[in-house]
């Protein structure tokens, strides 16, 4: 998702600093956009100029150097609270106080990554959906202590990306996760229980709904145990049955099934293979 972030706020205009902890992963995703961009141009979306552009706008660089010059940091590190609360503690002890700390989780509360700073006014949501270039939404989420203006100033940001903001409450799921992760969900129970096969039940949903992908090869695309976990957050959050997470889908991550990212969930994978 970072690099997907990164790669629109630089065709923006914006100048972007990357950081990863992992060796090597800054240098792997610039390759990925650029190729990307490459491609972009090849087919005519964008000017050969523009990607030059977007190239000289992205830099590597540690996390102090962030924390000493960016105006808004967007983090899109693992769906882990212990892990963000600790980097948030972190850039807020290293970044001017006006800052925006802004999470891409899709699922954990930012009113307790806010918690974790001394500036919970200036800690927000910015969940971007994948793939990041294409999906035109970015649903900011407001937590207990979200000021006006930081939820002005992340909107007027996502709509300098080019995207469209929703804002949603703090709650388990935000509105994204919670109305899509039951439907995927209940489709997992519908080939569970043999209501249909997983070509007919993704059929459904494609030529009845319109939907670019169906719920299964979408459950793929995202990751079986990112669902899983969501739906985890959902049930334990809301302390509700209707979010059970379906046996099979446990089953299936257990056996380290989790979709496109192990080559087969679902479906099977070939390299840059992807079901629809
Ligand atoms: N990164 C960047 N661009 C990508 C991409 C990627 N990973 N995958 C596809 N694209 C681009 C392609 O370059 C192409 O762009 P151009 O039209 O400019 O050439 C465009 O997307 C269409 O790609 P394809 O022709 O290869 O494939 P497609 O038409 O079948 O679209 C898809 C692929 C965009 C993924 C489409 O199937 C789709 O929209 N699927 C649904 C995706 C979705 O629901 N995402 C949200 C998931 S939920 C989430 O992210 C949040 C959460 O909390 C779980």
């Amino acid at each position: 998702m970072g690099r997907g972030i990164a790669q629109v706020a630089a065709l923006s205009g914006f100048d972007v600093l990357l950081h990863d902890q992992q060796k090597g992963a800054v240098g792997a995703a610039l390759q990925f956009i650029d190729d990307h961009l490459k491609r972009q141009v090849d087919k005519g979306r964008i000017a050969a100029e523009a990607r030059v552009a977007a190239q000289r706008r992205l830099r590597e660089a540690p996390v102090p150097a962030i924390g000493s010059s960016a105006d808004f940091v967007i983090e899109a590190i693992s769906e882990n609270l212990a892990l963000k609360s600790e980097l948030f503690r972190d850039l807020d002890g290293i970044c001017a106080p006006q800052v925006v700390l802004a999470s891409n989780t899709s699922s954990l509360s930012i009113t307790r990554l806010a918690a974790a700073t001394r500036r919970p006014d200036r800690v927000i949501g910015m969940h971007f959906m994948n793939p990041v270039p294409v999906m035109e939404l970015v649903e900011i989420v407001a937590g207990q202590n979200t000021s006006r203006s930081t939820i002005e100033t992340t909107r007027d940001l996502a709509r300098a990306l080019g995207k469209t903001p929703v804002l949603a409450q703090d709650q388990p799921g935000f509105i994204t996760n919670s109305v899509l992760m039951p439907m995927i969900n209940e489709a997992v129970f519908a080939l569970y229980e043999g209501v249909g096969s997983r070509e007919d039940i993704d059929t459904v949903m494609r030529l009845g709904m319109r939907h670019p992908m169906g719920p299964l090869a979408l459950a793929d695309f995202i990751g079986l145990d990112t669902c899983l976990s969501i739906l985890e957050i959902l049930h334990s959050g809301f302390g509700d049955p209707k979010y059970r997470p379906c046996p099979l889908l446990r089953r299936m991550v257990d056996a380290g099934l989790l979709g496109v990212k192990s080559g087969r969930g679902f479906y099977e994978y070939g390299s840059g293979e992807s079901a629809r």
